[in-house]
């Protein structure tokens, strides 16, 4: 599977976030991973709605929402019909997976569920016949520019190993401290989706940041 970079804007500049975005799209990423924190479900807040939808109209890509909060179903709607091409929410959330995988579908986009590091692969193996991705957290969420935890690898192969024994062309997403020096291991282990943030809106040479991903 050709692998496929997401860039975070969560470390990008917030006073130009146009400039931001177009920046990664010139570099060759393939998605914008739009970090949604809610101070409840994650001990951090970010942004919501309102900046989705004013910022979409500035960059071609596909925008992969990540929902860190403790109700997502509230909040399908509202994020589809500010943009998003791909919503996320969080398997440890307040909610039926089924039913908010059946939302964001309904509505003609992608789903995916994420699990924290804490969390057994096995959670997802109910849901994996109906998602179109799965994203392992790789560090806690709420924080860019953690260290990546080694342990989450084993998840990784473990669940490519049960999506490839069930013949599903499964995206596997991998979050948190990914740059040159973890790429190679989480694309080892089986993930095809790399979002990066502070790796890629920090280094002054975006487009070989990219490339050293996918290399
Ligand atoms: C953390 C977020 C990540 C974050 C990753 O909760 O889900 O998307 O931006 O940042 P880096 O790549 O800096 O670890
Ligand atoms: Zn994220």
């Amino acid at each position: 599977m050709k692998t496929k970079i997401s860039a975070s804007i969560l470390s990008a500049d917030f006073g130009s976030l146009e400039r931001e975005l177009k920046r990664a799209e010139s570099s060759g990423c393939d998605m914008i991973h739009f970090d949604v924190m809610d101070g409840h479900f994650v001990p951090n807040l970010s942004y919501g709605v309102p900046v989705l939808k004013s910022i979409r109209k500035y960059c071609g890509l596909l925008f992969d929402v990540h929902l860190m909060i403790t109700d997502p179903m509230k909040f399908i709607l509202p994020f589809k019909e500010a943009g998003a091409d791909h919503i996320t929410f969080h398997e440890e959330a307040d909610c039926d997976p089924n039913e908010v995988i059946d939302k964001i579908h309904s509505l003609g986009i992608t789903a995916g569920i994420s699990i924290k590091p804490k969390t057994p692969v096995e959670a997802v193996f109910p849901y994996l016949e109906k998602l179109d991705m799965v994203l392992i957290m790789t560090v806690e969420p709420g924080f860019g520019g953690q260290g990546f935890i080694p342990e989450t690898l084993e998840k990784i192969s473990a669940l490519r190993a049960e999506a490839e024994r069930r013949g599903l062309r499964l995206d596997i997403e991998v979050d948190g401290g990914i740059g040159a020096n973890t790429a190679p291991k989480v694309r080892a282990a089986g993930a095809n989706v790399l979002v990066s943030g502070s790796y890629l809106f920090r280094s002054e040479d975006m487009p070989s940041a990219v490339e050293s991903l996918r290399r």
